[in-house]
C-alpha cells in the first residue's frame, strides 16, 4: 500500500499477549481487534443502528465542520491518528479543501487494510488531495509530523481515545504534542456520559456484530500465534462500569479449557466463567475532557456537541 514501507504485525505483540493472558484478570489489548477482518468488522459496527457514536459525530461533522476547520485556523496538513476507512473525515478535508490548496492528509493506522480504504476513498473523492498514508501504532512510536511544514490539524476522532485508560489517554495526547508545534491544532472526538440502556446495545448490538468483532481477537491469535481457542466456547460480553465511566468488554469462557498457544509455547487455563478482558470505552464528562487537556498540556479553545449532549468534538491548541 502506498509508498511507505513499514509493516505492522502480530509478532511485536506477541509478548503483551503472553503477558495480558497470563495475569489476573486475563486482558488483550484492544489494539488487537484490528486486523483485515477487525477492520471490517469494525466498519460493520459503525453501521449497527444500536452503534449511535458514528452517525452522531458525523452529524456534528455536517454541521460544523466549516466552522471547525476556520476555527482551527490556517492548516493545510491534516493528520488523523488511527484513521480507519476515513468516512467521517472527508466532511472535515472538504471544508478545509475550500480553503486551502493543496491539502495534504496524511492517515496513520496499525491496519495497512483499512489505510489502502482511506487512500481510495479521498482519491476517488477529492482527488486535489495529497495523501501520505503511515502504518504506525502511534502509541508507541512518536509519529515524525515534525518534518512537515506549516500549521497541522491532527484529527482523532470517534472517540478512540476513549479507549486508553485516563492516565495513558494524557500520555498518548501528550506524546501527540511534543511532536507538534506550537499553534497546531488538535479535533478531539469523545463519547459523553449517557443512560446504560443506550450504552449497552452500542456495544451489545441485535445483529452480533460486536460480538464477531470481539470473538475476532481470538481467532485472530489462532492464525497469527497458532493457538487453538474454541469460539465456541467464549461468549461475548459487554458491562457498564459507571464507577469509572467505562463500557467494558469482556470474553467469557464457557466451562473450564486449557488453551494452547504454540508460538509463544504456552497454555492458558480458563475457569468456568472467568474472562479476558480486551477493551474498556470511556465516557467523558465535560469535566473529564477538561482534565484530559489540562493532562495533556493542551489548551481547551473550543466545544462542537450535538443536540442530544451524546458526543463532543473539541478544539485543542499545543
Ligand atoms: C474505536 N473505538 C472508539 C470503539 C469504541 O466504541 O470504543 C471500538 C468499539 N468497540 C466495540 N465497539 C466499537
Amino acid at each position: 500500500m502506498g509508498a511507505n514501507p513499514q509493516v505492522y504485525s502480530l509478532d511485536d505483540d506477541a509478548s503483551e499477549v503472553l503477558r495480558g493472558l497470563t495475569s489476573r484478570p486475563k486482558q488483550l489489548p484492544p489494539k488487537l481487534f484490528y486486523d483485515a477482518a477487525g477492520s471490517i468488522l469494525f466498519e460493520l459496527i459503525t453501521e449497527q443502528p444500536e452503534y449511535y457514536l458514528t452517525s452522531t459525530e458525523q452529524s456534528i461533522f455536517e454541521r460544523y465542520a466549516a466552522e471547525m476547520v476556520c476555527a482551527a485556523g490556517n492548516s493545510a496538513n491534516i493528520i488523523e491518528l488511527g484513521a480507519g476507512s476515513a468516512k467521517k473525515t472527508m466532511l472535515i478535508l472538504r471544508a478545509a479543501a475550500n480553503i486551502h490548496s493543496p491539502i495534504t492528509f496524511t492517515p496513520i493506522d496499525v491496519s495497512s487494510f483499512a489505510l489502502e480504504l482511506a487512500h481510495q476513498r479521498v482519491r476517488s473523492e477529492l482527488p486535489e488531495v495529497v495523501v501520505a498514508p503511515l502504518v504506525l501504532d502511534y502509541t508507541r512510536h512518536a509519529p515524525s509530523l515534525a518534518q512537515t511544514p506549516g500549521q497541522r490539524l491532527v484529527l482523532y476522532i470517534g472517540s478512540s481515545i476513549g479507549n486508553f485508560e485516563p492516565m495513558a489517554a494524557s500520555g498518548v495526547l501528550r506524546h501527540l504534542r511534543s511532536s507538534l508545534k506550537p499553534g497546531d491544532a488538535l479535533l478531539l472526538g469523545t463519547d459523553m456520559r449517557k443512560p446504560s440502556n443506550i450504552l449497552l446495545p452500542a456495544y451489545d448490538d441485535q445483529a452480533g456484530v460486536t460480538a464477531r468483532f470481539n470473538l475476532n481477537i481470538l481467532a485472530r491469535l489462532n492464525r497469527e500465534l497458532e493457538a487453538n481457542f474454541d469460539l465456541e466456547r467464549f461468549v461475548h460480553r459487554a458491562i457498564w462500569n459507571k464507577r469509572d465511566s467505562r463500557i467494558e468488554m469482556h470474553l467469557e469462557s464457557i466451562g473450564s479449557q486449557r488453551v494452547r498457544i504454540r508460538s509463544l509455547d504456552t497454555t492458558i487455563d480458563f475457569a468456568p466463567g472467568e474472562t479476558i478482558h480486551t477493551e474498556n470505552s470511556y465516557k467523558f464528562s465535560p469535566a473529564m475532557i477538561e482534565a484530559l487537556a489540562l493532562n495533556s498540556g493542551f489548551a481547551l479553545e473550543q466545544n462542537w456537541s450535538d443536540e442530544r449532549g451524546w458526543f463532543t468534538v473539541t478544539l485543542l491548541r499545543a
